[in-house]
Parts: C-alpha cells; sequence; structure tokens
C-alpha cells in the first residue's frame, strides 16, 4: 500500500479502497474521498462541516489550537500593527503585498469607484426607514448587479478585477447610506481625499450644515477593526459566496447571498447579540446566574461572542481588538459600564470548567460590540461593519473558486431517512 493513503475496509463485504492523501503548506492533511462514492457506492457523512475540507485555498491559514491566524502567510497581529486595511485589500486579492507605486495606483482605482449609481440612492427610497441595515445590504449589494453589467464576465480576470474593486469601494458608501436612511438624514458623497475609514466614519456621522473632522484614533482604530474581519477561511458566509458563485452567479449575486449567512447570531451577527447579552447581563452581581444558564444543556441562552468552530484556544483577533477598545475607551475617555461587565465575564468564564473543558474562549465578536459602540456606531450596524471588512475576503475566496483548473458546482448528497416508496392514495380513499 502507497504511505501517501488511507485504506478504509468495508467489513461488511471485506472490501477495501486505497484513498489518497494531500498534504498542504500548514495544517492537517486531507483525505481525497472525491472517488469514494463511484468505488463504494457509499457517502461520506459530516453535517456542519466539522471533518470535512471544502476546497484547496490559498488565501487564509488558522490553527485553532495555537490561535494562528495567517493572511497569504502573513500573522495577523503583525498586518493588524503595520499594515492598512486597503493593503490588506490588496494582499487578500492579488496575493502578494503591493510596491509603493503598486498601493498608490490600488489605492487610487478603489478611491475612483466609491460612488455609486444614482439610481441606486432612489434604491433605499423602497425600504422602511426602521428596516435592519443587513436587509437593506443584502439587497442592495445584490442589486449592484442591476448597475453594473459591464464587469459581470465572471471568466474575464479584467471584469472579476473591476468587480472586486467596485465592491471594496461601494460597500463602506452603501453601508453608510443605509445607517443615514434608517436616521433620515441627507446621504453624503465620498470624499477621494480621505483614507478608507476616515471615508467610512466621514459618511456615517458628518453633517452638511458643519465642518467633521475624524479622530485619528477612531479612524485607526475602525482601519484595524476591517483588518480583522477581512478573511477568515471557510466560514460560514464565505462557503455560502463559493457555493453561490460555484454556479456561476455574478459575483455581486454570490456576495449577497453571503451576507445573509453573516447576519445570524451564530456568526457575524454575534457582535450584536453580544451586546444585547451585555445589556441583559445588566450588572456584575448577575454574571455568574448567566454564566450557569450558557451550562445549562437545556437553556437555549449561549455566552455570544465566546467558542469557535475552530479556534479552541484565545482568538488572536479578539486579544487584538480588546487592545483597541482599551485605547479607544481611553481617548473618548468613555466608561462604559458593559465593558467592565464584558471583562468580568471573560475572566469569570476563563476560570470555569465547563468553558475550559469545552475550550471555550472569546472570539472576535466579543469585543468588536464594545469598541463599536464607544465609536459611536449603533448596535444594529454592527454586522455591516463586519461585512465592510469581510467583503474582500468573500470577493478573493469567490476569485479563487472561479479560477480553480476543474471548477465544479457544489451540489452535495445526503442521507435520506423518508418515507418508503409509496403508492398514491386518491382523496377519498384515505
Ligand atoms: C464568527 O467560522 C468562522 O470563522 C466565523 C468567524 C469569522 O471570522 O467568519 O470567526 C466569525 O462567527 C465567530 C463566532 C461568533 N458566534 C458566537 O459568538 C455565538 C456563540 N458561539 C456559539 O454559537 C458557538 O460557539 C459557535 C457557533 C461559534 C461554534 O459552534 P460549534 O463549533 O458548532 O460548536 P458547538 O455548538 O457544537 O458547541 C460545542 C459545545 C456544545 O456543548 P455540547 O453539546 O458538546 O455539550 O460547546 C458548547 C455547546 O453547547 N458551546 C457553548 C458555546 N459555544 C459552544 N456553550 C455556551 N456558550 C457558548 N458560546
Amino acid at each position: 500500500m502507497a504511505k501517501d493513503t488511507v485504506t478504509i475496509t468495508d467489513n461488511s463485504n471485506g472490501k477495501s479502497v486505497e484513498v489518497p492523501i494531500i498534504r498542504g503548506t500548514h495544517g492537517p492533511p486531507v483525505m481525497d474521498v472525491r472517488a469514494l462514492y463511484k468505488e463504494t457506492g457509499m457517502f461520506t457523512y459530516d453535517p456542519g462541516f466539522l471533518s470535512t475540507a471544502s476546497c484547496q485555498s490559498k488565501i487564509t491559514y488558522i490553527d485553532g489550537e495555537k490561535g494562528i491566524l495567517l493572511y497569504r502567510g502573513y500573522p495577523i497581529e503583525q498586518l493588524a500593527a503595520q499594515s492598512s486595511f486597503l493593503e490588506v485589500c490588496y494582499l487578500l486579492w492579488y496575493g502578494s503585498l503591493p510596491t509603493k507605486d503598486e498601493f498608490e495606483e490600488f489605492s487610487s482605482m478603489i478611491s475612483h469607484h466609491t460612488m455609486v449609481h444614482e439610481g441606486l440612492r432612489d434604491f433605499f427610497n423602497g425600504f422602511r426607514r426602521d428596516a435592519h441595515p443587513m436587509a437593506v445590504m443584502v439587497g442592495v449589494v445584490g442589486a449592484l448587479s442591476a448597475f453594473y453589467h459591464d464587469s459581470l464576465d465572471i471568466h474575464d480576470a479584467r471584469s472579476r478585477e473591476i468587480s472586486a474593486h467596485r465592491l471594496i469601494a461601494k460597500i463602506p458608501t452603501i453601508a453608510a447610506w443605509a445607517f443615514r436612511y434608517s436616521r433620515g438624514v441627507p446621504f453624503p458623497y465620498p470624499q477621494n481625499n480621505l483614507g478608507y475609514a476616515e471615508n467610512f466614519l466621514h459618511m456615517m456621522f458628518s453633517y452638511p450644515s458643519e465642518e467633521y473632522n475624524v479622530n485619528p484614533v477612531i479612524a485607526k482604530a475602525m482601519d484595524v477593526i476591517f483588518i480583522l474581519h477581512a478573511e477568515h477561511e471557510q466560514n460560514a458566509s464565505t462557503s455560502t459566496v463559493r457555493l453561490a458563485g460555484s454556479s456561476q452567479a455574478n459575483p455581486f449575486a454570490s456576495v449577497s447571498a453571503g451576507i445573509g449567512a453573516l447576519w445570524g447570531p451564530a456568526h457575524g451577527g454575534a457582535n450584536e447579540a453580544v451586546i444585547k447579552m451585555l445589556k441583559l447581563i445588566e450588572d456584575p452581581k448577575n454574571i455568574n446566574k448567566f454564566v450557569d444558564k450558557a451550562k445549562d444543556r437545556n437553556d437555549p441562552f449561549r455566552l455570544m461572542g465566546f467558542g469557535h468552530r475552530v479556534y479552541k484556544n484565545y482568538d488572536p483577533r479578539a486579544k487584538i481588538i480588546r487592545q483597541s477598545c482599551l485605547e479607544v475607551l481611553k481617548e473618548l475617555k468613555v466608561n462604559d459600564p458593559l465593558f467592565e461587565i464584558a471583562m468580568k465575564l471573560e475572566e469569570i468564564a476563563l476560570k470555569d470548567e465547563y468553558f475550559i473543558k469545552k475550550k471555550l474562549y472569546p472570539n472576535v465578536d466579543f469585543y468588536s460590540g464594545i469598541i463599536q459602540r464607544a465609536i459611536g456606531i449603533p448596535t444594529s450596524m454592527f454586522t455591516v461593519i463586519f461585512t465592510i471588512g469581510r467583503a474582500i475576503g468573500w470577493i478573493s475566496q469567490w476569485q479563487e473558486m472561479i479560477t480553480e483548473k476543474v471548477q465544479k458546482i457544489g451540489r452535495p448528497r445526503q442521507l435520506y431517512v423518508g418515507a418508503k416508496t409509496r403508492d398514491y392514495v386518491p382523496v377519498n380513499e384515505r
């Protein structure tokens, strides 16, 4: 038997098959089971994909045991400390860090795509003012394919690049307008002389009636938040974008599907759910009661912002965002009681046998809500902020999927446990 194979034996008939092992740069190898059904007549079974690699990728590597996160090989700690979100966008899309000239050209390209078609402004008027901004994002980002037909040829590299530029550039404008629409205040235009995060904050909080200068500490914190949320391997929303894109749907429609998946409180909606949970706890003296609820298997309550499918150690992003949080609260002289509760909750949970045994640590969502509250971003916008950061990850993973040598539509099978074959019974005989 070749050394790089696994033998699977069906003990019901003694038949064995050799399954090739494929090894990557880092992380667990995979068993290549693509021929398994043809050779054994059996499917693999893995609801939730706990043991399934859905693709090969060069974009992100996560070591959940060691709390490692690399974007194109670069540690997230170094990128958060030394890079900028726009440079991280370049890195994720093109695969390497840009030279000075390459970055200047890329930044100029992005800043000249920040405006959106005036027809798209009217699109907002169809929504109720109290619509959740994520509902607006799903609709408006999907509608980009109703305005930018010239860059939808998924088999053309230049079209894919233009779509990526448009998405990165326009998503902050759309997000800020979703917020402005909910408040009934006018839509500002992007200011191309501002940096990416600065421009977003300006579109969120400026008023035509007065000068608005973005606090550089806040702009830096916003930029770090975007970097930390940019990419995360085959999470639920990225897998959704890949699956939608595998049908050869256009990139905006595929990303819109990803936005829908991110909205869930088990995924990107967790940052909003964390704030709701901290408000529910209300006082540090109630923490133990809620920790007990989270441990009770008969109680659906979970500690939002805790646990992760991959990280069985502290989420490296949570460490960085916690530090950023302290800096912003200090800069703004904000004394947020929810931050006190969060730190106390973290301290109690990390010492609790249940959380230690199940390896439940704070994830990126645990502190991101608190820092956004300090910046003045409303809770309903937290997952929209996540969307702005993750858009580059989605579109980079989409491109990697669509340019695979053998690009196949994603179509999983199932274990059927329904009714046996039976004949139709006319209604008067039932
Ligand atoms: C994100 O995948 C990604 O990369 C996502 C993300 C990204 O950047 O894209 O990192 C962003 O989505 C972060 C996660 C945000 N979600 C939350 O904070 C919601 C709270 N967390 C849980 O819902 C849960 O931890 C998940 C969904 C994050 C992970 O769920 P898994 O991997 O399916 O784990 P599980 O639900 O099977 O839990 C394993 C055990 C269970 O107990 P048993 O059934 O074994 O007795 O741990 C328990 C769970 O009950 N558990 C928790 C818990 N999370 C898991 N118990 C209490 N509180 C929690 N938060």
